[in-house]
């Protein structure tokens, strides 16, 4: 500042990085504090940062420009740009870890990201949620239980995961059974469930948007190993929303939306082979933590 204006003193403005940091400070000092100016003023003091440290060009300003405006122009009802930038750069795993963290032994909660469906239909446990019968047999056994081990019977257990092409039957519902690979079922007295599914495939995330092009560009790769989403509700328990990944998978060690921890990593066994058919068999202990004072059912939900 060259001392013309009136703005708060020098030491009032921590790690001021420039005059203009200084000023957007004091344009918001008449404000009343809120969440919106704290959330502001940072925001703003990492961008000049930034400005500072990388010395942008004039072209360079304006191909980012261009580039934010392209991720807009792909985001609308269908499909949704700016939430897979926030995947693909971390954010959107990085605020899931924030907001639901979960005490040692429970299972983490991940993103549910954009497959879900609220409106499967229950099935009795042992039924099989492949409806067009198309690949690899794959037997699902697991047991939700608390955190002191207790069993949870009635547990509400909602399943969905990609098909043996890694397509959700979302994605292509004119060619896969309504509610294919997607399954509700309640757990048993001993809160164990069990299910027949097909082993699901990888995936990658859309490449054809400025996103997919950016990451292109860096070297990064879009794919997702194969796993499969579980979302678990029980009274008293805080909602666990998961996926159970294939350790296997080539791409394990670098899901494109970072959602891999080492507690979500399953084997996926191979048995025997039937009539020379590839079966699988895949078994889980999935850990709720009792819900917290003043937090509701929801919590770690997306
Ligand atoms: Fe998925």
């Amino acid at each position: 500042m060259d001392g013309q204006h009136d703005g708060p003193r020098r030491e009032e403005i921590p790690a001021a990085i420039s005059a203009q940091t200084e000023e957007f400070a004091r344009r918001l000092a008449t404000a009343d504090p809120s969440r919106l100016a704290e959330a502001a003023l940072a925001t703003v003091g990492s961008l000049h940062a930034l400005i500072a440290a990388l010395r942008p060009t004039g072209e360079e300003f304006r191909i980012a420009i261009d580039f934010i405006t392209e991720v807009g122009h792909y985001a609308d009802s269908r499909r949704q740009e700016w939430v897979l930038l926030a995947d693909v750069l971390g954010v959107s795993s990085l605020i899931e870890d924030q907001n639901s963290a979960r005490p040692r032994g429970a299972t983490p909660n991940t993103v549910a990201g954009p497959f879900y469906r609220a409106d499967v239909p229950e099935t009795a446990l042992g039924a099989s949620i492949s409806r067009d019968g198309k690949g690899e047999p794959l037997a699902v056994t697991g047991r939700v239980a608390g955190l002191d081990g207790q069993p949870l019977a009635g547990a509400i257990v909602e399943v969905w995961q990609a098909n043996a092409e890694g397509l959700y039957e979302n994605q292509e519902p004119d060619l896969q059974p309504e509610f294919n690979l997607r399954g509700r079922f309640r757990t048993d007295p001993q809160g164990r469930f069990h299910f027949l599914s097909v082993k699901p495939k990888g995936y990658m995330l859309p490449a054809d948007g400025p996103v997919g092009r950016l990451m292109a560009m860096l070297g990064i790769s879009l794919e997702r190993p194969a796993h499969i989403h579980f979302r678990i509700t029980a009274n008293g328990f805080e909602t666990l929303t998961t996926h159970v990944f294939d350790r296997s998978d080539p791409a394990i060690g670098r899901d494109a939306i970072f959602g891999v921890k080492p507690e979500l990593m399953a084997e996926f066994r191979a048995l025997p082979l039937n009539g020379g058919r590839r079966r699988h068999a895949l078994d889980l202990n999935l850990v709720l933590c009792p819900e917290r004072q003043g937090e509701s059912a929801h919590a770690g939900r997306k």
